[in-house]
């Protein structure tokens, strides 16, 4: 005599398995997507100074219009692309364009025109205003030059 057993019908019960994967997929890409927006910012932060870097080297030549006015003795600061960049206008009448990023730790530096120096503020690096040569200071390397021209309509600066 055999009795007759009482399964549970599994094949009729695929209701409650597919709304629970469904929702487990759905918290999947929720969280995915959450995790996305929060990675993105700091992704842009990181990459940011190789995107610079990477623009800055895009660019060749920047021309400054009306800069060939600039007195003698004085500078002129301008951004060789996304880097800031001098041109000085010496008082013996030469002209001389170079990076202003100074090469110890990144500072901005600036044009002296009473020492006829350059100076970084930060850590006290000098740099020769003609030439860009690391004079004194913590500076490991000298200032890039770029090349110069001069024209009636302004100056033309190009990566020598
Ligand atoms: S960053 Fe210029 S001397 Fe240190």
């Amino acid at each position: 005599m055999s009795e007759a057993i009482n399964l549970p019908n599994i094949v009729e019960d695929r209701g409650e398995p597919n709304t629970r994967r469904a929702f487990l997929v759905a918290a999947g890409a929720a969280g995915l997507a959450y995790t996305a927006a929060l990675a993105y910012p700091i992704y842009r932060y990181l990459a940011s100074p190789a995107e610079m870097a990477l623009s800055a080297t895009a660019v060749t030549e920047v021309t400054l219009k009306d800069a060939h006015k600039l007195p003698a003795g004085s500078v002129l600061m301008f951004k060789f692309g996304t880097a800031p960049a001098m041109l000085i206008h010496h008082a013996d009448g030469r002209w001389v364009a170079m990076t202003a990023v100074c090469t110890h730790l990144g500072c901005t530096v600036q044009y002296e025109p009473q020492a006829d120096r350059i100076h970084c503020a930060c850590h006290g690096g000098v740099y020769s205003a003609y030439t860009g040569a690391n004079v004194s200071g913590p500076p490991p390397k000298p200032l890039k030059l770029f090349k110069v021209a001069v024209n009636d309509a302004g100056v033309e600066v190009s990566r020598a």
